[in-house]
């Protein structure tokens, strides 16, 4: 296709006058790639963290928010170490937005991605709300599984920032292959969401609340499991399907990788998912799970970008790249 990826980052007349202050490292593309890949990872990181809160207990370890007690900004030492869990989660936000601003910041040199880096940015604060919220609700789970879910959207979000800033080189493919890539994404997006419900309903609260109750979905946590585990029956087979199909019209080895290696991580998942089933959800193996959740997620995000018609398969920063 002849596309370079050398990077080249062009300052456009619209440049706002800040990113001319930022060192000449940061204004390279290379760096704009590099800050986009670590939002990605510390997007997963912070998921596996909020994890180790919830399955330490320490979901309360700091009883209030924005403040860690009603008294401190800071733990006090009363709660037997769950309020440095909670506590150093809540700054791992200030790392995520460091990075977040400066992907913001340096992302203002290309128009294109500036709604991707904004969004990107703009997640952060309403992710740390949504955080607060699930503390002073005494960790209410449909806001703890909405926590998790907004994770999941900004993973997709810097995901796809990243994907387009390295002008990864999509694969052609026919109409039923898009669209059975299509519903995959489809079907990984309920699997998690009812993956969450499956946590809600469980013994994994968090914490108690200071009157002794633990608040849970009151559904019935086997038959939200069952249904966990049909739906990811139903995307193991869409999964498998778009690997056969992909293969019957000889689609680009790019294309058939990807979905290759979505159903891999899926029965890794899938088997993480059944041990901790049986062996009645041991938190390490909970929080491995999250893990591989967002590793799921993430393969199937690059199935979802990979496979695509022929149409727009095409790197759409190919000029900007090439210029
Ligand atoms: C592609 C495969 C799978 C994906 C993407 C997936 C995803 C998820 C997600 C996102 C959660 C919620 C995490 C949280 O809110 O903290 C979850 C929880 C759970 N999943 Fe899966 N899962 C998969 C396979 C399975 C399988 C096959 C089982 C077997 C029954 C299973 C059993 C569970 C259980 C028991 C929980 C609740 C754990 C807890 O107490 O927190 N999962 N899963």
């Amino acid at each position: 296709m002849g596309v370079s990826t050398e990077p080249h980052t062009p300052r456009t007349p619209s440049s706002p006058r800040v990113v001319r202050w930022l060192p000449p490292w940061l204004q390279n593309a290379k760096a704009l790639v590099r800050l986009a890949l670590a939002s990605v990872v510390s997007n997963v990181v912070i998921v596996v963290t909020g994890g180790a809160v919830r399955l330490t207990d320490s979901g309360l370890g700091c009883p209030t928010w924005p403040r860690c007690t009603d008294a401190s900004l800071t733990p006090t030492g009363k709660y037997t170490g769950h309020d440095i869990i909670e506590f150093t989660n809540r700054q791992l936000t200030f790392v995520l937005v460091a990075i977040a601003l400066a992907t913001w910041l340096v992302a203002m040199v290309r128009r294109e991605q500036r709604a991707l880096a904004t969004g990107a940015a703009l997640g952060i604060p309403v992710q740390a709300v949504l955080g607060g919220l699930t503390v002073l609700t005494h960790l209410n789970p449909w806001l703890v599984a909405a926590h998790f879910l907004l994770s999941m959207l900004l993973i997709a979000v810097t995901f796809l920032l990243w994907w387009r800033l390295r002008a990864s080189v999509p694969a052609p493919t026919s109409g039923a292959a898009v669209l059975l890539a299509r519903f995959t994404i489809v079907a990984t997006a309920a699997t998690l969401a009812i993956g969450t419900v499956v946590t809600g309903s469980g013994p994994h609260a968090g914490d108690t609340a200071s009157n002794g109750t633990i608040r849970r979905t009151g559904l019935n946590v086997s038959s939200m499991s069952q249904l966990h585990a049909d739906a990811v029956m139903v995307l193991i087979g869409l999964s498998v399907g778009l690997v056969l199909l992909l293969r019957a019209v000889h689609a680009a080895a790019a294309a058939q990788k990807a979905a290759a290696a979505l159903v891999g991580v899926e029965l890794a998942q899938g088997l993480i998912g059944y041990t901790q089933y049986f062996l009645d959800v041991p938190p390490l193996l909970v929080g491995l799970h999250m893990l591989g959740a967002c590793l799921v997620w993430l393969a199937a995000l690059r199935v979802l970008v990979t496979v695509v018609p022929e149409a727009s398969a095409r790197p759409r920063f190919a000029n900007e790249l090439s210029a």
